[in-house]
């Protein structure tokens, strides 16, 4: 008799990343993967880019890489229209993996997936800002073929 049951994963598995939409449920372990990075645990706010970026609202992203219920890793970014003068195009201004599990492409699969819903908006250009000194996050920027922009940044202490 053929048994048309699905064979059982191998104990000790690990299981699949999935890339998927920002939940409540994740919030905990995003604030504990910036706070190690940041050294700042910032849930409020956290709760509020959730509110303003979760839910798959139009033009903004919030996706975290989950892998059986584990958060390795979140984007956070959106299509602004016309800001700086520019024609639409995608911003991503938060990209983190947690220590352990970096160097294992899943920084690279939230940034194809985040992507992937810019183009869905009809853009055609991704653009981000980074401190000057971030070499790790620079050497992932231009792993992923970003280059320097036509901008620069300024800026001025307000009295
Ligand atoms: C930058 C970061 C998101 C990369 O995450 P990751 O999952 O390790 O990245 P990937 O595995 O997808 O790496 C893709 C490519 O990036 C480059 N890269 C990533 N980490 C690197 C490192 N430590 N040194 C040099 N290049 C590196 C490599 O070219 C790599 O490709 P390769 O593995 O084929 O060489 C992660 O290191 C991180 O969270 N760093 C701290 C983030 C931070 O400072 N955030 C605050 C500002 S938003």
């Amino acid at each position: 008799m053929i048994s048309l049951k699905k064979p059982a994963a191998p104990r000790g598995s690990v299981p699949a990343l999935r890339v998927r939409g920002a939940q409540t449920a994740d919030l905990d372990q995003v604030v504990e993967i910036d706070a190690g990075i940041t050294g700042l645990r910032k849930a409020e706010y956290w709760g509020e880019i959730l509110r303003r970026y979760g839910g798959g609202r139009q033009q903004r992203f919030f996706l975290v890489a989950d892998r059986g219920g584990r958060i390795e890793g979140y984007v956070v970014g959106d299509v602004r229209d016309w800001e700086f003068g520019s024609p639409p195009c995608g911003w991503v201004f938060g990209i983190a993996v947690r220590p352990e599990a970096r160097l294992g492409g899943i920084a690279t699969q939230l940034l194809e997936a985040i992507c992937e819903g810019f183009r869905r908006l009809g853009v055609d250009k991704v653009r981000t800002l980074l401190a000057r000194d971030n070499q790790l996050v620079l050497s992932f920027f231009r792993s992923q073929g970003m280059m320097a922009a036509p901008f620069i940044p300024l800026e001025k202490d307000l009295d």
